[in-house]
């Protein structure tokens, strides 16, 4: 099966469909609690709905998905779908235009984990641009190819971070040696920019971010030779069959990364 064509397919036709409910003025209703313990709003259920039929009709798959949680669509499930079907809902809600729908794609077995993902496809619901990567063959924005650029020494650096009021101290060693901070609100989105060098790093120690919001865009980066671990530099080792929450580190280079990581563990007591 080629999922990426059916990751292209499914979100194409969501943009349409979400964008449709956007306008419509019932997409933020509340209508329950998600399988991650956070409101769904009207246009998550809906998207979700349209992503799991498809799924559905295409093969067999698991799902792990934000309101759903853990579905198996079929006895024997071939693929592992992690999906988002809308990451950053907020700013869909408030038409801030950076929302994106992501899907990695692993094979099912029982333990399968972050490093088993062998696709990942991250659309931008909002300008239409695309992030995806295969394993071993690459990553592309669009039709272009990325590939990581020359370091950029860490004071002249733009990173995305995330922190709560109680970890922010974490980060304050960080944010005395980087040049600029941007938090957008689209995980996924924001690590596919790390990819194309918009952004040189991604911090989020806030152990809050799940393995949905991440799991396509991770292979886009690495696959565009960027370095992903847990912020104390170890891989993430996260399961894909059940919603988890994790840390994280994300860097356009192995070399903006490891000194992320250096700086971190001086707050990590
Ligand atoms: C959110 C986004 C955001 C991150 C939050 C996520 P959602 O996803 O990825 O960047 O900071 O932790 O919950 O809820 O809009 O799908
Ligand atoms: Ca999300």
């Amino acid at each position: 099966m080629n999922l990426l064509r059916l990751a292209r397919s499914i979100g194409r036709e969501l943009r349409e469909v979400v964008e449709e409910a956007l306008e419509s003025g019932d997409a933020a209703r509340e209508v329950g609690i998600g399988a991650d313990g956070t409101p769904t709003e009207a246009i998550d259920r809906l998207a979700e709905g349209l992503v799991l039929r498809r799924l559905r009709e295409a093969g067999s798959f698991f799902v792990l998905s934000e309101e759903a949680g853990s579905v198996a669509l079929a006895e024997e499930p071939e693929y592992i779908a992690v999906v988002d079907p809308i990451d950053g809902s907020y700013n869909a809600l408030h038409r801030l235009p950076f929302y994106a729908f992501s899907v990695a794609f692993a094979p099912y077995r029982e333990e399968a984990s972050l490093a088993d993902v062998v696709s990942g496809y991250v659309l931008n619901l909002y300008s239409g641009d695309e992030f995806a990567a295969e394993r071993g063959r690459g990553a592309r924005f669009n039709s272009t190819t990325l590939r990581v650029s020359k370091t950029k020494a860490l004071k002249g650096a733009t990173l995305c971070v995330y922190s709560t009021p109680g970890s922010i101290h974490r980060l304050l060693p960080l944010l005395r040696r980087i040049k600029r901070v941007r938090t957008l609100g689209s995980a996924a989105l924001e690590l596919c920019h790390v990819a194309r060098g918009d952004f040189h790093a991604f911090v989020d120690v806030r152990t809050y971010l799940r393995n949905i919001d991440i799991a396509a865009a991770k292979l886009v980066l690495e696959e565009a030779g960027g370095v992903v671990t847990d912020v104390r530099g170890i891989p993430l080792d996260v399961s894909l069959l059940r919603i988890e929450r994790l840390n994280i580190v994300a860097a356009h280079t192995g070399e903006i990364h490891g000194n992320i990581v250096k700086i971190l563990r001086m707050t990590s007591t």
